[in-house]
Order: C-alpha cells, then sequence, then structure tokens
C-alpha cells in the first residue's frame, strides 16, 4: 500500500497541475499522462533520506507557497520531505561553489524515489537566492510546477516567470534552464517516460 503521505501529495498534485495555467495542449496532455501513470503503484523505493545544507530553504518556499494558490500542494510536499534522498545534481562541479551549494534535487517517484520506478519521474528541486541551475535535457517531456517563484528558459521559449498559477512546459529533449530569483526557488517536475 503507498503510504498516507505520498498518495495525498499526488492527489494535491494532480489537482493543482489540472488548475494550471498551461501554455499549451501539449502540456495538459503531458500532465494527463503523468497522473494516469502514476495511478498504478510502484515498487517501494530502498534509498535512505538524505539533506544538504540548501535544504534549509525548504520551509521558506513553503512559507510563500502557502500564501498563494498551491497551499494545499505545497502542504502534502511538507509532509514527505525530510524522508526524500536529497542530492547534489551529478555532474555538479565543486569548484562552481555557487550552484554546488545552492542547489539540491529528490526524486519522489522514479530512480532512489520514494516508489522506485521507470515509467514516470516526479521530484523536486530547491534552490538558494541567486542560483542558476545548469542547462540541462533529458528524453521524457517535462512539466514544471512552482510552489515558490523562478525563471525558466528553453531552447524555444525566452526567459519566464509562469508565476504562481502558471506552469513550464518542456518538449522531449529541448535544452533547458531556470534560475531564482532574490528569494528561494522551489519547484516540482512531471516527467511521464
Ligand atoms: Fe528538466
Amino acid at each position: 500500500m503507498r503510504a498516507a503521505g505520498l498518495q495525498v501529495f499526488l492527489d494535491r498534485s494532480a489537482e493543482a497541475l489540472r488548475a494550471a495555467r498551461v501554455p499549451s495542449e501539449r502540456a495538459a496532455r503531458a500532465s494527463e499522462r503523468a497522473i494516469g501513470l502514476w495511478q498504478m503503484e510502484g515498487s517501494p523505493g530502498t534509498a535512505a533520506a538524505e539533506r544538504l545544507p540548501v535544504c534549509d530553504w525548504v520551509d521558506p518556499a513553503l512559507e510563500i507557497a502557502s500564501q498563494g494558490p498551491r497551499a494545499a500542494l505545497a502542504q502534502a510536499f511538507r509532509t514527505i520531505a525530510p524522508g526524500l534522498a536529497w542530492r547534489r545534481r551529478a555532474s555538479a562541479d565543486p569548484s562552481d561553489t555557487q550552484f554546488w551549494n545552492g542547489h539540491a534535487n529528490a526524486m519522489i517517484l522514479g530512480p532512489g524515489g520514494l516508489e522506485g520506478r521507470k515509467d514516470i519521474w516526479i521530484g523536486a528541486t530547491v534552490m538558494a537566492p541567486g542560483t542558476i541551475y545548469a542547462d540541462h535535457d533529458h528524453p521524457p517531456e517535462e512539466v514544471y510546477l512552482s510552489l515558490a517563484p523562478g525563471e525558466w528558459w528553453n531552447a524555444e521559449t525566452d526567459w519566464t516567470d509562469p508565476g504562481a498559477e502558471g506552469a513550464i512546459y518542456n518538449p522531449p529533449g529541448i535544452r533547458h534552464r531556470m534560475r531564482a530569483g532574490s528569494g528561494p526557488f522551489l519547484a516540482l517536475w512531471y516527467l511521464p517516460a
């Protein structure tokens, strides 16, 4: 049986994805595909909880989210966050101290997540104020929901702030990155593989 906290997080995620102002029909379809995939429970994950100093920004970011339209999603995330394995991006370079100290990712569904599965990845990224996330790409398409403000760029779209009610969509394989503003950054990502 899926843990109650995780199920609530997924239910609030479905509500937030469906309520989000999406940039395109493709984005809406990707959200629905993700929601469909997680109806089937995956095998329990084996990764132990881990944290990094930058995780101190999770609570202030959730404070911001609790004032906005995604308060219920933020509350559900607050419940599962301590059990996640927060790690740096594998390619992060310790000599780039701002990025090294300024970001952490946690898988919720997917390899190293609360359910270790390959058909869908859901995770979170936290960043300290002023941090720019490394350029990256991946074969699955991706929908991001912000919980605390940030901006996104991809090879087809200039820097965009989706606002508290928007969403960001990245087509399969596109080059993309994101950045924090003057406050903490916290976003959730949903990738139906
Ligand atoms: Fe991404």
